[in-house]
């Protein structure tokens, strides 16, 4: 008999299209999802919000007694809110982008975000993606995904969807950020961007979004037929 509600990490590089695709294998098992990122994005624009120093990890932590970070569903992207404030939008800002991985940085504030997605996955039926789920926050998740793809390719679907936005950045300054950022988020200290020895690498650089889904899907069904 297939066990329901598991729990499924997906993890990898920035702009491996880990968001679109785990909310769309969500939808699909009737999963809820989480993004990780969002929630270090969150702690980030309310330290901004409030004109703490990024790097003084005591103060950030103090910040963050007063926020809760809620997600809601919404259509097309779910809503983020800091307590009751909709911070969807401002967290995608360049301003929070540049700074989110010193924040991410801060041991104490991955402690207190990895206890805080440990709960919201404590029941299964989760999909939830990041950078150090497989190997720190839910090293027992039934599921665990590494998902890549070249840093060329991710640079052209980042470009792609800048173009649908009106923004235009040069395809190699999108190629040099997003080699910056892996490089940051793989050298840091706590919780680097590891793929977990049990986690299954998926490389969608020569896949569609809806070929990633279906590779994903039989994934969690043949491991539920396991359990
Ligand atoms: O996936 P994203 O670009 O929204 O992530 C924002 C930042 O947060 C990025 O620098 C990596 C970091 N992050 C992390 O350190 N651990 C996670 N579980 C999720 C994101």
């Amino acid at each position: 008999m297939a066990k329901q509600a598991l729990q499924v990490a997906i993890d990898g590089p920035a702009s491996a299209g880990k968001s679109t695709v785990a909310k769309l294998v969500a939808k699909q098992f009737g999963y809820i999802y989480v993004d990780t990122g969002a929630m270090y994005r969150a702690v980030t624009y309310w330290s901004m919000q409030h004109n703490v120093e990024l790097t003084d990890e005591a103060a950030v932590t103090a910040a963050m007694q007063s926020l809760k970070i809620t997600f809601k569903p919404g259509d097309p992207d779910q809503l983020v809110f800091a307590n009751q404030e909709d911070i969807t939008t401002a967290i995608r800002q360049p301003d929070v982008t540049n700074n989110v991985s010193t924040i991410a940085a801060l041991p104490r504030v991955r402690e207190i975000l990895t206890e805080h997605q440990r709960t919201m996955a404590d029941a299964g039926g989760i999909v939830m993606d990041g950078r150090d789920i497989g190997t720190t926050v839910l090293p027992h998740a039934e599921v665990k995904i590494f998902l890549v793809a070249s840093a060329a390719e991710r640079a052209k679907r980042r470009y792609a969807e800048n173009i649908q936005k009106g923004i235009e950045t040069p395809l190699a300054q999108l190629q040099a950020e997003i080699e910056l950022r892996d490089h940051k988020d793989s050298t840091r200290k706590v919780s680097p961007l590891t793929q977990a020895p049990d986690a299954i690498l998926v490389d969608t650089t020569p896949l569609s979004i809806d070929e990633v889904v279906a590779t994903i899907a039989e994934i969690i069904k043949k491991q539920s037929s396991t359990i």
